[in-house]
């Protein structure tokens, strides 16, 4: 517990007794002295963190109701401890439950990764067959879903569909905010992992303005997934594996990435209890943003609006002037190569070998070597990130841009349940409930609306 002392110098500064990377024991602590009242208080340091609870005890007196941590965006506030994603930033490196994603997308398939990041351990072959198994036989939905979708209008964003769609699953399984029961739970799970990609496909048809494809249990989940999209008039669907492998890939990369803004979103509605699917519907809209899940389509479309190599060095002279961002480079927690650019970038070759070559890879290619060898973007750590190559692979897989926020939350999908049932398990969590800085006005005198002037407010 924190201990107050008293009659300590008002000039002395914080000081941080905890080793800077934390990791630390109990026993390392903050000394922090209020200059406002002169009392030092010692604030216990654990794994690098302070709690902001214990800067509540701060006080000017009697009435003050305590320091707080004011944090827009949560720059720096850890908003749980997670058992489940780590990332290093620095030195480029990500990591699902202690595993590396280079092995794991070499060895694992998307499902035995999504029991990885749920179960907290690799699955042996007999648990890998009921799970594949379970979610397999769980792909199907409910016709009225399959109504309710074709009540969109034909353009549609399937963005906005797979939103509605997921949340509307709450209501085809009432008992699902059933959330303290291990059974109840376990079996939303496996039909979340399971109907994502159909919802996701027939909001693909509808855009297309072709019918639904049910699901064809005799495939694999990246095929069936190709199947429910691709499928015309054949009796079976075949997908090629090359472009299932790259697909199944793809999900794995996108899987989970710690408290990205999804994330956090998923767990901020399921604090309240809600059943997953509502709270999954909310890590899907967090994603439909463009800052979140829409980047890949911007870096797309800039490798189109520069339209061939030779253009390259304007494009980079307006990036650096400030007129451009290049899409598809930086990252706010990597700065370092991406690992996951890296291995989409191996799987391109496959799926251009079955799609035909793009003349925008050559783009790409040569934008990156460019970039990486000038000094704007060396000295600024922008490298490129997942969202400079998976907009290609989507590309050549026939996906208009509308789509690819899509495969992203398919793959998330995984992710945002790990995520929610480690939160609806920790004891330590409650409500999220974030406190503010009120800035507005004070007790002011009701006035009557003829009284009242006209004045501009912003909606
Ligand atoms: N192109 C050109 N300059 C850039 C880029 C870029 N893509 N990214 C950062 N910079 C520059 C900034 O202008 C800034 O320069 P300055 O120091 O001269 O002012 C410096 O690099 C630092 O950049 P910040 O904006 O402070 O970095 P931040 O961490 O806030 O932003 C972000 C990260 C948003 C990802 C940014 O790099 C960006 O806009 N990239 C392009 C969009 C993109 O690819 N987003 C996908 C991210 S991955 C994902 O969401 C799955």
């Amino acid at each position: 517990m924190s201990t107050e002392q008293t009659d300590m110098s008002t000039e002395q500064t914080a000081t941080a007794n905890a080793s800077a990377n934390g990791g630390g024991t109990a026993a390392e602590t903050l000394s922090v002295t209020d200059n406002r009242t002169g009392k030092t208080y010692e604030l216990p340091v654990t794994d690098g963190t302070l709690r902001a609870m214990d800067l509540r005890q701060i006080k000017t007196g009697e009435d003050d109701f305590g320091l707080m941590a004011y944090d827009p965006a949560y720059m720096n506030t850890a908003s749980c401890r997670s058992a489940i994603t780590y990332v290093d930033g620095e030195a480029g490196i990500l990591q699902h439950r202690g595993y590396s994603i280079e092995q794991l997308c070499e060895h694992s398939s998307y499902l035995e990764v999504a029991y990885l990041l749920i179960n907290g351990a690799l699955p042996t072959q007999d648990q890998l067959d009921k799970w594949v198994y379970e979610i397999t036989i769980h792909t199907f939905v409910h016709e009225n879903v399959k109504d309710f979708m074709q009540g969109f209008r034909y353009d549609a964003n399937p963005m906005g569909m797979l939103v509605a769609s997921v949340g509307a699953l709450s209501t085809f399984y009432p008992d699902a905010n059933k959330i303290n029961d291990e059974q109840i739970r376990a079996i939303q799970i496996i039909r979340l992992l399971a109907k994502m990609p159909t919802l996701a496909a027939f909001a693909f048809r509808h855009n297309m303005g072709q019918p639904y494809v049910y699901p064809d249990n005799d495939l694999a989940y990246p095929g069936n997934f190709l199947g429910m999209m691709y499928k015309m008039t054949e009796l079976k669907y075949k997908p090629d594996p090359r472009l299932e492998r790259a697909l199944d890939v793809l999900f794995i990369l996108h899987a989970d990435h710690e408290q990205n803004a999804s994330t956090s979103a998923v767990r901020s509605v399921g604090s309240t209890r809600v059943d997953p699917y509502s709270a999954v519907a909310a890590g899907v809209a967090a994603l439909y943003g463009p800052l979140h899940g829409g980047a890949n389509e911007q870096a797309l479309r800039m490798l189109r609006r520069i339209e061939s190599p030779r253009n390259i060095p304007d494009f980079l002279e307006g990036v650096k002037a400030g007129r451009e961002r290049l899409m598809g480079f930086g990252h706010r927690v990597y700065k370092n190569y991406d690992p996951r650019a890296r291995i989409i970038k191996k799987h391109l070759d496959a799926v251009f070998e079955v799609r035909g070559t793009s003349p925008l890879l050559d783009i790409a290619t040569e934008l990156e070597k460019q970039a990486l060898d000038d000094e704007y973007f060396t000295q600024r750590k922008l490298f490129p990130n997942v969202d400079f190559y998976s907009g290609l692979i989507y590309e050549a897989l026939g996906l208009p841009v509308a789509m690819f926020p899509v495969m992203f939350a398919i793959g998330r999908t995984s992710g945002w349940i790990a995520q929610w049932l480690e939160m609806v398990q920790d004891p330590e969590q409650k409500i999220a409930r974030p406190r503010q800085i009120y800035t507005g006005e004070r007790d002011r005198e009701y006035v009557p609306i003829a009284d009242r002037q006209s004045t501009s407010v912003a909606p």
